[in-house]
């Protein structure tokens, strides 16, 4: 599954899905329904309306083009201060449709030449190297993680030279990764920048769960400790307000590394990348995240109070199931991340595609097998499981019926069959 690519993986998933409708899925990490109760139409509409209230505009020009760089900027470069201490300022901050349009605007801005190499932790996001396939910029996978990361970072630099090739940036999610559900600690996150510093890396900070902790103390933002001007903060507001707005933004850095007019540059060539390829975020979706945002003192803690409650009772649930059903065997094992949407299971046999089609199949619970993150086949032995948009009976059953599968996988005769039915 090493080679395959961000676009067989979704159709893999729905395709299953969609044969499976009545299976429980652990594979999707979308948001909560409980998000939407409070959007209705009505809703909406207020909305839209507390903000043609606030800008002064009618509803005609809100219904016209827009401003490429977007119009609620200032509001989102608040609500990052005050929700995610992001030192955000309105001038720095390009609306996109979504993260996954930052992603790509950033990725094609920063590596420019076929030399160009964006470095990626290996598993990581789907999104992020399916853009980086899309843009045909090379991504250079870096299986280390936590206190490795650095050096792993020097290595790359120092290989990509031989090469005649530049690591020009490092995309990263350090809050509560997908797929694997790890946080970066403090030490970590500096240790990082500072290599960053030295390679002239600049850094992707994706941060869609940062909100989402359920214990814990947060760790700041890398875009909040970076003293170089490295840091281009990726934000989006799927998962605390809903996906189908499709609005986030890349918060461009005061300067870059130290220098005022690269940054201002840099910023520039992203709206101006931008104008080719969606002109400008929708503006009835950015007047909805705007006016939502009026109406909650600019902040989003309080709203998304009932999604956290509901995502910690999941969390709660699998690691209890998980504990019930596999506490005792010391052949798997699993992270207890304190936030975010997945977890990472660990197992004494590599689980691909047909083990998906076969666990569905023989026992109606679909999950992630970690390949389908990853660079190489160094996660073939893992899976991601997802607990964010089923309930805690369903996350209850479905690792039942994943300790079903897995102990007729892990039973002597299927290890023998399995070692038989390998090639010489
Ligand atoms: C790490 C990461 N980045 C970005 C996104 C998607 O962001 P958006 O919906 O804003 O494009 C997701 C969604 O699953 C994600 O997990």
């Amino acid at each position: 599954m090493a080679s395959t690519s961000a676009a067989e993986v979704m159709n893999f998933l729905n395709e299953v899905a969609g044969r499976y409708p009545q299976a429980i899925s652990l594979a999707a990490g979308r948001p909560t329904d409980v998000l939407f109760e409070r959007l209705g139409t009505a809703d909406l509409a207020a909305r839209i309306d507390r903000y043609l209230d606030a800008s002064g505009l009618s509803m005609a020009t809100l219904l016209q083009y827009g401003r490429t760089a977007g119009a609620i900027h200032a509001l989102m470069a608040q609500q990052l201060r005050i929700d995610e201490g992001v030192p955000a300022v309105p001038e720095r901050v390009v609306v996109t449709a979504g993260c996954q349009e930052a992603m790509s605007l950033c990725l094609s801005a920063l590596c420019l030449t076929s030399q160009d190499v964006a470095l990626v932790c290996n598993p990581t996001y789907i999104g992020a190297t399916g853009a980086a396939a899309a843009l045909g910029i090379a991504v250079h996978g870096l299986t280390a993680d936590g206190d490795g990361l650095p050096a792993a970072i020097d290595e790359a630099v120092a290989g990509l030279r031989r090469e005649g090739r530049r690591a020009a940036t490092l995309y990263l999610i350090p809050d509560f990764d997908n797929p694997t559900g790890r946080v970066l600690d403090r030490a970590q996150r500096l240790a990082i920048l500072e290599a960053c510093e030295r390679h002239r890396i600049v850094v992707l900070e994706d941060n869609p769960y940062g909100m989402f902790r359920y214990d814990g103390d947060a760790v700041e933002p890398m875009a909040a400790l970076d003293r170089a001007g490295s840091v281009i903060y990726l934000s989006t507001y799927s998962k605390t307000l809903c996906p189908a707005v499709r609005v986030g933004s890349a918060v461009v850095p005061e300067t870059l590394f130290g220098d005022r007019q690269a940054a201002t540059a840099l910023f520039d060539d992203l709206v101006q990348r931008k104008s080719y390829l969606t002109v400008n975020t929708g503006q009835i979706a950015q007047a909805i995240v705007g006016g939502h945002l009026l109406l909650h003192d600019g902040s989003l803690r309080g709203w998304i109070e009932p999604a956290r409650s509901v995502y910690r009772n999941n969390r709660d649930a699998l690691l209890d199931r998980l504990d019930m059903r596999f506490g005792s065997d010391p052949r798997i094992s699993w992270n207890r991340p304190e936030g975010g949407f997945f977890l990472t299971v660990d197992l004494p046999f590599a689980f691909d595609a047909a083990a998906v089609d076969e666990c569905v199949n023989e026992e109606g619970v679909i999950v992630m097998p970690m390949a389908f993150f990853a660079l190489d086949a160094s996660q073939d032995r893992r899976i991601r499981l997802a607990f964010s948009a089923v309930g805690p009976e369903r996350i209850a059953a479905g690792v039942d019926a994943l300790a079903r599968y897995l102990a007729r996988r892990m039973a002597p005769q299927a290890h023998a069959r399995e070692t038989l039915a390998e090639p010489a």
